[in-house]
């Protein structure tokens, strides 16, 4: 039987080049090896977007941006957080064997304890449940249907060691073995993908190339990559130049080769490298964003399918929640 693969993405804003180069294609990528589960984290949303306008968009946004690279719905489980209700029993649960001190430890608690301490705040100002509690919520997705492998980004490892850390402990106190251990999966073949301006492609920089932008303003954006002053017929170091880390990872290893040593050579304009840049990508990108214009513009459309695999996810999620509450001695 084929391992389970489960990820999640919150839906907290327009999708970039980033995020598809780093999270998107390697997830969908995996439902060609693995039993795969796709899900839109809405309820982990909650703790950054209070505008439930928004929170609706970005939902079906990133339904459709899945959608629209390819996920297939009737391969994979594509679903929304908030219409499993069984995530959000199971996470009580889990909640009620996970140490404090545990949590203590996350990364991201830590860090805002860390911020408000710096700025001579209180160390709880501005932090919620919801953020302290994220992590079992986390867990919960994760283990309520049993996922072997947890695709995620770096920093995102710490919360699938402590969902298996929850599950070990679960299963140490039933002396059971209920609960699937799961792994992270960190893809490091995706190095940190850069922005306009050569640091971390990120929303908080606003230097994103946005994944559904039409030709012009596509183009217009990339015009915006930083570059040196070098004229055109000088050679140029493609490992400075952030259009080159852009292009490359649009390249298999000859053809980024090859644009490395059109770089060296001299004769290569900005302008022209920028060209070359935007017109791969929007090769790459002209299908998505037709496909994704069309699921927009059919939300009924778009909940139908959600609504579909949320009858598949649901039915996987009753029976374990069985087999949890009978074990724990609830029923
Ligand atoms: N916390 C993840 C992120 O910020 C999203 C997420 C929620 C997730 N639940 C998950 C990822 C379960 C993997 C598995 O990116």
């Amino acid at each position: 039987m084929a391992l389970r693969a489960l990820t999640g993405i919150k839906p907290t804003g327009e999708p970039h080049v980033g995020n598809w180069l780093g999270a998107i294609k390697p997830a969908l990528d995996l439902a060609s090896e693995f039993d795969t589960f796709y899900f839109i984290a809405d309820y982990h949303a909650l703790n950054i977007v209070y505008d439930a306008e928004a929170l609706r968009k970005h939902t079906l946004s990133i339904a459709a941006t899945y959608l629209a690279f390819g996920l297939d719905p009737d391969k994979s489980i594509f679903y929304r957080q908030s219409e499993i209700p069984e995530v959000f029993e199971l996470a009580w649960i889990l909640s009620c064997f996970t140490p404090k001190g545990l949590l203590n430890r996350a990364h991201s608690y830590k860090d805002a304890v860390a911020k408000n301490l710096e700025a001579g705040r209180d160390p709880d100002q501005n932090i919620n449940m919801g953020l302290y509690s994220y992590p079992v919520l986390m867990a919960a997705d994760i283990l309520v249907f049993k996922a072997d492998i947890v695709p995620v980004g770096a920093d995102q490892k710490q919360h699938v060691e402590i969902a298996r850390d929850i599950a070990e402990r679960l299963n140490h106190v039933y002396k059971t073995d209920l609960f699937t251990l799961p792994e992270p999966r960190i893809d490091d073949q995706v190095k940190t993908i850069v922005g306009l301006d050569g640091r971390k492609m990120s929303k908080s920089y606003g230097n994103t190339i946005p994944l559904f932008l039409e030709e012009k303003p596509l183009l217009k954006r990339i015009n915006q990559i930083v570059t040196n002053s070098q004229t055109p017929d000088e050679p140029k170091d493609p490992e400075q130049s952030a259009v080159f880390a852009l292009h490359r990872l649009l390249l298999p290893p000859a053809g980024e080769e090859a644009l490395r040593l059109r770089y060296q050579a001299g004769g290569l304009g900005w302008g022209q490298a920028k060209k070359d840049y935007f017109e791969a990508l929007n090769a790459l990108l002209q299908g998505p964003r037709g496909e994704y214009r069309r699921l927009m513009a059919d939300p009924a459309g778009l909940q139908k399918v959600l609504a579909k695999g949320r009858d598949k996810a649901r039915a996987r999620a009753g029976e374990f929640l069985d087999r949890v509450r009978q074990t724990i001695g609830i029923r």
